[in-house]
């Protein structure tokens, strides 16, 4: 006689915000391959990273093409989350302003603080709840290597992944013992779209090599799923990250200035 068995808990939906390219897309291809159905959220270029990650994959994978930086983008993404149960979350879309402060515009300025800040506050703030009364849940946030020091030239950046480090601590902090964790991964420089987009790429850290995003992406996911605080992917962000420790704060800006500076091709 066979006995029945009891269907095996599937991993439950993660939803994945700048899933379409670079560090965003490998940690939605990772999730996909541990079984985790995908949702991708970007503002463009969803339905090719849904293409991209369904081949081979047994997961179910959704997109939506929504702009974070606004307050209706978000609660796109939050209501398309509680349509699929998802119970992960990934906030990871992010993106950089280069140059002197004088120079940059206040609305490309802001756009950083609406995206990378805001919209992971927001976000957070919605399904917080959700996951504490289901007792169960995990939140990864993307911060940065930039998070441990202030940086000339790329300020409001690095501003903003300090902010979001010291946030999503101070969340798993309240949120020990509901069930629900909170990872920050610091990554280093990534081989992404992000120094395009960003006008970065004349730049010492442009012109440096790079982690491979799937690299940090295996590494970030395994923190998520543990419920780890927090991860360093690779030797570079730990060196960061130990510099930035050893360094007098007044020395800091003037050590991760020059990687924002321009620099010379090697
Ligand atoms: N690359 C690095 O060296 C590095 C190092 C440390 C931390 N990070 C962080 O890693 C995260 C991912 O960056 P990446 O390096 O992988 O660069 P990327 O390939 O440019 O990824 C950025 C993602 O964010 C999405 N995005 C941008 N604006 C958006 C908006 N308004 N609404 C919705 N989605 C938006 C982008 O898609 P669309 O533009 O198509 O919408 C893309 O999917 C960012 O938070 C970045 O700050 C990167």
């Amino acid at each position: 006689m066979t006995e029945d068995k009891e269907p095996a808990e599937l991993p439950e939906a993660a939803l994945v915000t700048g899933a379409s390219s670079g560090i965003g897309f490998a940690m939605a291809h990772e999730l996909a391959r541990r079984g985790h159905d995908v949702i991708v959220v970007a503002e463009r270029g969803v339905d090719e990273a849904v293409r991209g990650l369904s081949e081979h994959m047994d997961a179910r994978v959704t997109g939506l093409e929504v702009d974070l930086a606004t307050p209706s983008g978000v609660e796109e993404a939050v209501a398309r989350a509680r349509d699929l149960g998802a119970r992960t979350f990934v906030l990871n879309a992010g993106i950089g302003v280069h140059g002197p402060f004088l120079h940059t515009t206040l609305q490309d300025e802001l756009r950083v603080v609406d995206l990378n800040v805001r919209s992971v506050v927001h976000l957070a703030h919605l399904v917080v709840p959700d996951l504490v009364r289901t007792g169960t849940g995990r939140i990864l946030v993307t911060s940065s290597i930039a998070a441990t020091m202030p940086a000339p030239l790329f300020a409001t950046y690095a501003a903003s992944k300090a902010f979001l480090r010291s946030f999503a601590w101070s969340l798993r902090d309240e949120l020990a013992g509901t069930g629900v964790t909170v990872t920050t991964v610091l990554p280093a420089a990534t081989r992404t779209p992000f120094f395009r987009a960003a006008e970065m790429e004349r730049t010492h850290i442009g012109r440096a090599p790079k982690a491979s995003p799937r690299m940090v992406a295996r590494r970030a996911v395994d923190a998520l799923l543990d419920g780890r605080a927090e991860i360093a992917p690779g030797l570079q962000a730990k060196a960061m990250v130990a510099t930035a420790w050893l360094l007098p704060q007044p020395a800091r800006s003037a050590f991760h200035g020059w990687f924002y500076a321009p620099g010379a091709r090697r």
